[in-house]
């Protein structure tokens, strides 16, 4: 391999002609000495970094058999490893942005990492992993380790962030029926990755992919193959598998999500008519479908169930009764008129205004807790509270026979639905009380 030294900001001195030849050649001479001795250096800096079998390429740091990313503190916020074959680092070259390799273990193969540096805050690497043969599977090992990940699939039991039990070999990465099929991902399926140390990871739309875990070992098995699989190769290509993604690091969770939504994902063109927002849509599906007998007429849901599903309803972008309250009682049918007003004075406001900006930003109406306090390590396992826009949080109560609850208040100012003021945040307000007519809510006081 040759290597040329190019120093980056050569600027030349001006010399004074000098009468005296003598120094003037000694100067000349250890400058020679020195660039010479600055050639062998960087030759053997690199030689023994192949030695050493890892590559650097800004913040990434690779190696045979995968490589990390850090963050701008040094710290790693990214771990994958190659497990369908390692990397000949012998075979790599470096041409500017470019790092590319020509063979791996198993044979010659197209592979290469691109870094960009799209913002100050953030630095992505495209990843392209490409057989040249249409042999096995490609598969990359990605780690969650010690971090919290949101994102894939719809699952049957949802867990936020990701929970995954047991071991699952790479299956086609497909939408299906999760009422039907416990463990097949279901009808929303994003080949997105977010995790709470601010680093994220997007699978290209051409891959063949197929998805696996081990959730002992903390690791998602990305595959792409087209041997055994519902994919196909495009029309007129040879079925060479190839694996390609975008990883970006950011600054912390909210921002990296919004650039990678910005970047990568499309935007709703439409929002739905006002109405839909403001008012409830009434359906006896639920009830009757098709078929209405007396059994099914006084088959009901649970009342404390159906009051608190009705609460937390009122906080949906839309509200829907698939059940009429007059099937209770009549407190029950004060409580839904009170929630129905609820959603059309206080919530559907917002939602209007929220749904005007989704069109141009891609963020969505209901947000995580940490949307607002990235950094705040207590935020990214919230799984029962929720923001709509960035200044009204909800905590349902989601337990039977339950008439309070936790509730974590973020950094902020916030006045509850009863009228306290919390200034004192962040804080945990423990077994805070809300009766089986409300809701707590809490407002940004700015
Ligand atoms: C990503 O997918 C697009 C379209 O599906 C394709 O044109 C592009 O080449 C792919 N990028 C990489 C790096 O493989
Ligand atoms: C899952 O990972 C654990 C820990 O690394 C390992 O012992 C186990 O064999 C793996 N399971 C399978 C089925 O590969």
């Amino acid at each position: 391999t040759m290597y040329t030294f190019l120093p980056e900001s050569f600027t030349p001195v001006k010399q004074k002609p000098s009468k005296e030849l003598r120094p003037m050649l000694g100067a000349i001479l250890l400058g020679l000495i020195l660039f010479i001795a600055a050639v062998v250096a960087w030759c053997y800096y690199t030689v023994s970094l192949r030695k050493a079998e890892r590559l650097k390429t800004e913040l990434m740091d690779l190696r045979a058999d995968g490589f990390v990313i850090r963050n701008q503190h040094g710290e790693v916020v990214f771990r994958l490893a190659f497990r369908s074959g390692s990397l000949d680092l012998e075979s790599c070259s470096k041409e500017g942005e470019i790092l590319s390799c020509s063979r791996s273990s198993r044979g010659p193969l197209n592979f290469f990492i691109q870094t960009v540096k799209p913002k100050d805050t953030v630095m992505c690497y495209r990843v392209r992993w490409e057989e040249l043969a249409a042999g096995p599977a490609v598969e990359h090992t990605m780690f969650w380790e010690d971090a919290h990940w949101y994102g894939g699939s719809e699952m049957s039991i949802q867990h936020w962030p990701i929970r995954l039990a047991g071991y699952q070999e790479p299956v086609p990465y497909v939408t299906s029926d999760v009422y039907s099929f416990r463990d097949s991902f279901g009808g929303i399926l994003e080949r997105y990755w977010l995790s709470s140390k601010a680093a994220a990871i997007k699978i290209n739309d051409s891959v063949p992919f197929h998805l696996g875990f081990n959730a002992t070992q903390r690791a998602l098995f990305f595959q792409a193959r087209y041997k055994d699989s519902p994919y196909k190769p495009p029309p007129g290509q040879q079925p060479f598998p190839e694996l390609s993604y975008r990883v970006c690091v950011g600054s912390d969770i909210t921002s990296i999500h919004k650039y990678m939504v910005r970047r990568y994902f499309n935007k709703p063109s439409k929002i739905p008519a006002e109405n839909a927002f403001r008012y409830p849509i009434w359906s006896t599906w639920a009830l009757y479908k098709n078929d209405i007998d007396q059994d099914k007429l006084v088959e009901i849901p649970n009342r404390e169930l159906y009051v608190r599903w009705l609460e937390l309803s009122a906080f949906m972008p839309s509200m829907q009764f698939s059940i009429p309250p007059w099937l209770y009682d009549k407190e029950v049918v004060e409580i839904a008129q009170k929630f129905t007003q609820l959603h059309e004075s206080l919530v559907a406001p917002l939602l209007l205004e929220l749904a005007g900006e989704v069109t141009d930003t891609g963020d969505p109406i209901i947000r995580p807790i940490w949307w607002i306090s990235p950094r705040d390590e207590a935020t990214h396992r919230i799984d029962s509270q929720f923001l709509i826009g960035d200044t009204l949080m909800v905590a349902p109560v989601l337990e039977m026979g339950k008439q309070e609850r936790d509730v974590y208040l973020p950094a902020g100012k916030w006045r509850s639905y009863k009228g306290e003021l919390f200034e004192k945040t962040p804080m945990l307000l423990t077994d805070y009380p809300v009766d089986l007519d409300e809701v707590a809510y809490f407002l940004w006081v700015s």
